[in-house]
């Protein structure tokens, strides 16, 4: 098994799944600033020590991805963060994107920056302790969009960029990510996943990427938050199912979701339906963000040093992913 396989394996096995809190700062600070919290290094830090501190991190959690000013905080007792991730059990992992930009060519679409210096970058963080990547191409969805044009310069892009990363040996995250908002059909989602998902392989491919050491970040099928044709969520988990079936390649060991402003439950109960369904040899698991953070962070900003409190709900989540992950959740053991 190669070493890139063996850390993919390590983050997803066994019902393992990946906390996304690489928000930049000035994400974290709109979600700070949502729940009446300023925005500081310091409370940045403080929210997110807990996080990693919390006995979740041993059993249920197998990566967490940082942002630059995280990745280089020391926590309130002292240590360096990657050292408080891996001591507590996940590989810490980094965000190596700078973000989306408009794309010069189709101004309603955006192209993910990044790649500029990135190799020295890659080494920096390596030495920091980072054992995986993440990068997000993103795409919004409607009658024009995503274009040739974004599909081709964003798959390119995240080619590249995991070309880098594995060059460097650490395991890349490739996520594109196609956008909740607007009123398309389930169907449209489905067709057009397919189509990125496709040409994100297939330069993947070019750039002679060993696929037994990446990660797939997808988001899963839905109609658009404005659709009025919702679709159940036992459908969610099958059009999920049959689009990465068929478009992603059996040499990937694992997929990790991302709730893309899915509501907590509504992330766990189709994660596990998916798994529940699930008849392919890949890995199917979470990378979310906001699906593991929300309660916490609403319960943390009346009290941010009721660390306990935090640690609890926080830990609720993650084992309640983590039982999704293996088609074991139910409605009945949330609500225990
Ligand atoms: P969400 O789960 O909040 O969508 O965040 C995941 C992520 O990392 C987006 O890039």
């Amino acid at each position: 098994m190669s070493e890139l396989n063996n850390i993919a394996l390590q983050i997803l096995s066994n019902g393992k799944g990946i906390l996304a809190a690489d928000e930049s700062t000035g994400t974290m600070t709109k979600r700070l600033e949502g729940v009446n919290v300023p925005s500081t290094p310091e409370n940045r830090m403080l929210f997110r020590e807990t996080l990693f501190s919390s006995a979740c991190m041993n059993d249920c959690i197998g990566g967490v991805i940082l942002y630059d000013e995280t990745i280089k905080q020391i926590s309130s007792k002292k240590n360096k963060i990657p050292e408080l991730i891996s001591s507590m059990g996940p590989h810490p992992g980094i965000k190596v994107d700078t973000g989306a930009k408009v794309l010069a060519g189709s101004p309603n679409e955006k192209i993910t920056e990044g790649l500029d210096g990135l190799r020295e970058r890659l080494k920096e963080y390596q030495n920091l302790g980072a054992k995986f990547t993440k990068w997000r191409g993103v795409y919004s969805i409607s009658k024009d969009y995503p274009s040739k044009l974004t599909l081709q310069s964003n798959a390119h892009a995240l080619a590249r960029y995991s070309a880098l990363v594995q060059e460097c040996n650490m395991v890349p995250i490739v996520e594109p990510e196609l956008l909740m908002d607007g009123d398309h059909s389930a169907k449209d989602c489905y067709q057009k996943t397919s189509e990125v998902i496709q040409k994100c392989f297939d330069e993947l491919i070019i750039h002679k990427i060993d696929l037994k050491g990446i990660i797939l970040k997808p988001n899963m099928i839905l109609a658009g938050n404005r659709s009025k044709n919702k679709i159940p969520n036992e459908e969610v988990a099958k059009l999920t199912l049959d689009c990465l079936r068929n478009s992603v390649p059996s040499e990937v060991p694992g997929i990790a979701f991302l709730s893309g402003g899915q509501s907590e439950i509504e992330a766990t109960e189709n994660l596990n339906l998916i798994n529940k369904h699930n008849d392919t040899n890949f890995i199917m698991s979470y990378s979310y963000g906001r699906a593991l953070q929300q309660s916490a962070l609403k319960f943390w900003s009346k009290n941010i040093q009721d660390i306990e409190g935090t640690q609890k709900i926080f830990n609720h989540r993650a084992k309640m992913n983590t039982l999704a992950a293996q088609g074991k959740w139910s409605k009945e053991i949330e609500n225990q």
